[in-house]
């Protein structure tokens, strides 16, 4: 894996983790971070609401020096407000700003944010006009394929927001109407990175380290980023990199490890919010870490009974690989 620049920004390789909403906070982006992660969005943040109700934001942007660089990705369809929240990230130290063009949450497109905004073209060049012009950190659109199958516009929208002035263009190869499922148009990704100069990074179906070779074979692409394939399995990063330098396919760690992590994870968020939350929180990390243990469903129905982080962990002790 290469260093990888996106505007001014260097990167110390091109695997970036991408933006989950309801996932990427503090812990799950440092536990990334510890087995090779080197870039990493905050959750999603929605434009609208920094402007209206800052504190919900102010806990969403919470880092520490290593969790660094950082990007962070706005929502929204209002040029003004979305400046405003850029400013404001910017202003935070927020290393790279990405506007969301790929969202496919009913409640987002009724807003007609998100992935509706690859529907009204001249609305995205507003925004990413606007903040390409009085952004000092770099900015990258997150775009699908399209809207549906009818409508496959990526290259189009791509274009255009090379032109507005964006570093770096993430395709998540599905669209809209797909959601998270179906298969990943890796033809229409190598199609958009054809006809841009900057960065393109293909999104979509990489689990390990041969999804991400074929996500460069296939498409050509300059970077990639991972989403789902991160949930509960953090070694990705390391899997993937072994893979692409050497060929070789690490085996996934055992359940020694698996259980440290995971304890790890459960200390971090404590840490951070209090056991009561803590547990809520890690309720659905418990599903990814646990996922082929015969003993998931009965420990996550017995998490809401435990008061304390020693009980969560006893808990976790007592499952058997
Ligand atoms: C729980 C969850 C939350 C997500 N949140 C965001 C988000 O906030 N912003 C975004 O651009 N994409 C988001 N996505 C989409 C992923 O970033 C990614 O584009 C998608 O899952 C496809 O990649 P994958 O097949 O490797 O998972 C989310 C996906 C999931 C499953």
């Amino acid at each position: 894996m290469s260093e990888f620049k996106i505007g001014k920004l260097t990167l110390k390789n091109n695997v970036l983790l991408s933006p989950l909403a309801g996932i990427s906070d503090l812990p799950f982006r440092i536990i990334n971070r510890q087995f090779g992660c080197q870039f990493a969005f905050t959750e999603m943040v929605d434009a609208a609401s920094i402007k209206y109700r800052k504190g919900v934001k102010i806990c969403k942007l919470e880092t520490i020096p290593e969790d660094s660089p950082l990007g962070s990705q706005l929502l929204g369809q209002d040029a003004g407000i979305m400046l405003e929240g850029a400013l404001f990230l910017q202003d935070r130290g927020i290393d790279l700003i990405e506007v969301n063009a790929s969202c496919p949450a009913r409640k987002v497109i009724k807003k007609k944010a998100g992935a509706f905004l690859m529907k009204n073209t001249g609305r995205l060049k507003e925004i990413l006009k606007l903040l390409a012009k009085n952004l000092k950190v770099p900015l990258t659109l997150k775009i699908r394929t399209g809207w549906d199958d009818n409508s496959l516009n990526a290259v189009e929208v791509a274009l255009l927001a090379e032109d507005c002035g964006i570093d770096a263009l993430v395709i998540h190869g599905r669209h809209c109407r797909q959601g998270h499922q179906g298969p990943v148009n890796y033809a229409l990704i190598k199609a958009v990175k054809e006809r841009l100069s900057i960065p393109v990074i293909g999104n979509g179906g990489i689990w390990c380290g041969r999804d991400a070779l074929l996500m460069f074979e296939q498409t050509g692409c300059d970077g990639i980023m991972i989403a789902r394939g991160a949930l509960g399995n953090p070694w990705i990063f390391k899997e993937i990199d072994v893979f692409l330098s050497q060929g070789i396919i690490l085996p996934r760690p055992g359940w020694d490890k698996v259980k440290d992590t995971l304890i790890q994870h459960l200390h971090f968020l404590i840490n951070k919010d209090g056991v009561p939350l803590a547990i809520i929180k890690m309720r659905k990390f418990f599903r990814y870490y646990l996922k082929n243990l015969s003993g998931r469903k009965k420990i996550v129905s017995l998490l809401d009974k435990a008061k304390s982080e020693e009980e969560v962990i006893s808990m976790i002790n007592s499952l058997q690989d």
